[in-house]
């Protein structure tokens, strides 16, 4: 019984402290949304560029190609796509040759005229949470914002700030700009505080 604790124990030490082989997927300019036309570099930000980080997609048309197959150039841990048309959006990652994968990303890429900043990665509860509507050309443009399809409020900017966010600010954001259309929805997701850490205090608590 005690050696099967204690199996299990470093079997869950050696879980939780994961070591190396990890990246985390950037994208730039830094938005879930992007007009047709516009140019993104995504960089797999690696702490060992020896595991061969490749970017990988999935998109409506295709799966799990790479940067530099049929879509993308290729520049050491970048990858810069010059001219995003709709079939570019989908979810990036970065995979390793072994197979590890890095955070994901949604980029929505709109034909139409108006799209909705909002932040890539999840935001961390209490932070706060900046949406910007805008169109091609102008990006103060007064517009309504909406979450899960209910009205929220007109900003007359066109930006919309939400102070210390809570899980129940996570969900479908989209805007509108009169006269002009809306934008498609994006997922904004929360993020509780130090999870890992509170997760492994209290294991190591419990075998104390
Ligand atoms: C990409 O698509 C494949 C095949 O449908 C699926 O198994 C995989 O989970 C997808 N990856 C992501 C990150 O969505």
């Amino acid at each position: 019984m005690e050696d099967t604790t204690l199996l299990c124990l470093l079997f869950l030490i050696s879980l939780l402290s994961c070591p190396a082989n990890q990246a985390s997927l950037t994208v730039s300019p830094s938005s879930s949304q992007l007009f047709k036309g516009q140019s993104v570099s995504l960089s797999c930000e690696e702490d060992d560029s020896s595991a061969g980080w490749t970017l990988r997609r999935n998109t409506s048309r295709d799966t799990e190609t790479q940067c530099g197959d049929d879509w993308g150039n290729p520049a050491g841990s970048s990858c810069k796509i010059g001219y995003m048309v709709q079939w570019d959006g989908g979810v990036y990652w970065c995979e390793s040759r072994e197979g590890a994968t890095s955070n994901s990303i949604n980029i929505t890429v709109n034909g139409g005229p108006v799209i909705l900043q909002s932040p890539v990665l999840p935001v961390t509860e209490g932070e706060d949470l900046t949406l910007h509507c805008k169109t091609e050309t102008s990006s103060n443009l007064p517009a309504d914002f909406y979450k899960d399809g209910s009205f929220i409020r007109t900003e007359p900017a066109g930006h919309m700030t939400i102070h210390h966010v809570s899980r129940s600010d996570e969900g479908l954001y989209k805007c509108y700009i009169s006269s002009v259309g809306e934008s498609p929805p994006s997922w904004v997701s929360v993020t509780g505080e130090e999870v890992t850490f509170d997760f492994r205090s209290s294991f190591i608590q419990i075998f104390t």
